[in-house]
């Protein structure tokens, strides 16, 4: 479904986006014509199409507007590869920090995800149908399939006896009994026939979900790599990329371990799925896709715009603005999974600029940043329609919420009003945070009725502007209490 949504117009890609942002549409038409240009660079021909430079965004507004919020919905319906990451968790080479070139090893790995999600629903009928076998071989030691009995092939279930160990100790708690009642399965004896009945049998029975609770003995691998990640920050990254397979070379410790079919299954479908997806052919894809394709949302690019002459942490900051250049101006970086160039990937930055200007950014990255999209601070009647209108509104997930508890919230119309003007009035009056104001607003009127939910289940309350009142007017009045209570 996600891979239809590339294709998506402008104007589809804004009312997607509609549905969970209210207003800003500014903005939002800026990110759909930068996502359909991508798509229009990709029909081009070759020598043409690396002449094109993605248009990069910088999204400037106050807190609590939707810049976070766009570019969340935007990775969500488009099938790129997309990342956020805050510019202030980045400090200049040489100090402790991340360095820059960690976001697109990030990319690669978010692109690797999905690009592997994808091989391997793929291969999802084959891996299911192999699971089972593995399952079948595991539940009954002695009766192997019968096209590969005597022969372990390559896409056989991971053997669960090593060499040289007990036969049976692969054997399920269940088997004795059950094999006792098949036959003569189980024991080297039997004959072809009842042995692949009896197999038959089982699968049956597996299919049901009858065996899920029986436990069988797997074995697992356990990597002891993630221990060197007390190395932190780019160190560790380094040595990620340096030695990469180190885990695989050091084969990772094989374990055995008694487990239900269920989790078992669970197992070695994931086993089965790496064993049938090319991971050279997920690298290579992803890879590509992450050039392509690729979104970086570079979120409070604001906090690393200096100002002029104020040395100390500016000299820092200005570095991690150099830092940031090559990648954005098209570098290659090199990752796990292979070299990547940045030339194409589309950066979007967002930024309050309350004390900070763009201008303020070193000239070379406000070149590469040409299009500017302001975002409009808030009102009541924004207000009103946030709380209402999006797919995942704030007052349907209270009343949603409480459903659960058998309580019924009915919000009126003049309540939602009411609330809403409270909210720009705490938000003119103290600090200006934008919608996140709602939150605190919601969460303080339905406070009491949260907390005795329990008791007054099966009962519908109103939420009417006399409740709204009652329950905030005191904290609204008082400017101190409402600093540090909304
Ligand atoms: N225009 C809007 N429509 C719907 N919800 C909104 C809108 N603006 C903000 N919100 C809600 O307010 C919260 C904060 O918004 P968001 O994270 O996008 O803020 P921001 O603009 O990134 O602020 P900051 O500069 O502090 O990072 C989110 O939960 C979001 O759902
Ligand atoms: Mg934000």
């Amino acid at each position: 479904m996600k891979r239809e949504l590339q294709n998506l117009t402008p104007k589809e890609i804004v009312a997607e986006l509609d549905k969970f942002i209210i207003g800003q549409h500014k903005a939002k038409k800026a990110v759909a014509i930068a996502l359909r240009n991508r798509m229009r660079r990709r029909g081009l021909p070759d020598e043409l199409r690396d002449e094109v430079a993605p248009k990069n965004i910088i999204m400037m507004g106050p807190t609590g507007v939707g810049k976070t919020e766009i570019a969340r919905r935007l990775s969500k319906l488009t099938g790129a590869p997309f990342l956020k990451v805050e510019a202030t968790k980045y400090t200049e080479v040489g100090y402790v920090g991340r360095d820059v070139e960690s976001m697109v090893r990030d990319l690669v790995s978010a692109a690797v995800s999905m690009v592997k999600a994808e091989l391997q629903e793929e291969v999802k009928e084959e891996a299911e149908k192999r699971t089972e076998e593995g399952l079948l071989d595991l539940l009954l030691p002695g009766v192997k399939q019968h096209e590969s009995a005597g022969g372990d092939e390559p896409g056989a279930p991971i053997p669960v006896n090593a060499p040289g160990s007990e036969s049976h100790t692969g054997r399920s708690d269940e088997t004795g009994s059950a094999a006792g009642a098949g036959g003569a399965a189980g024991t080297a004896g039997g004959s072809e026939d009842s042995r692949s009945a009896t197999r038959e049998k089982f699968r049956q029975r597996l299919r049901d979900g009858k065996l899920d609770d029986k436990e069988v003995e797997i074995q697992v691998t356990k990597s002891n790599f993630p221990a060197i990640e007390i190395f932190s920050g780019s160190s560790f990254e380094e040595m990620d990329l340096n030695l990469g397979n180190l885990s695989n070379l050091l084969g990772g410790k094989k374990k055995r371990k008694r487990t239900t079919v269920k989790h078992a299954r669970e197992v070695l479908m994931q086993e089965e799925m790496d064993k049938l997806v090319d991971s050279d052919r997920v690298s290579e894809l992803a890879r590509q896709r992450a050039e392509e394709m690729g979104i970086i949302f570079i979120d409070e690019i604001d906090k690393i715009a200096a100002k002029e002459n104020r040395g100390g942490v500016d000299v820092s900051r200005e570095g991690v603005q150099r830092d940031i250049l090559p990648i954005v101006e098209g570098a290659t970086v090199n990752t796990k999974h292979g070299m990547v160039d940045t030339s194409h990937i589309l950066f979007i930055a967002a930024g309050a600029f309350h004390s900070s200007k763009p201008s303020d950014l070193i000239p070379e990255l406000q070149g590469r940043f040409p299009l500017r999209v302001e975002l409009e601070a808030l009102h009541a009647e924004d207000f009103i329609r946030i709380l209402t209108q999006p797919q995942n509104a704030l007052i349907r997930q209270y009343v949603e919420l409480l459903k659960v508890e058998g309580v019924e919230l009915e919000f009126t119309e003049e309540a939602i009003k009411e609330l809403s003007e409270i909210a720009a009035g705490v938000n003119s009056k103290t600090e200006n945070i934008g919608a996140r104001r709602l939150h605190t607003i919601m969460e303080l009127l339905l406070e009491e009725v949260s907390f005795n939910a329990p008791d007054l289940s099966g009962q519908k309350i109103p939420i009417t502007p006399e409740y709204v009142k009652e329950r905030l007017d005191e904290i609204v009045q008082d400017q101190d209490l409402s600093r540090y209570i909304l």
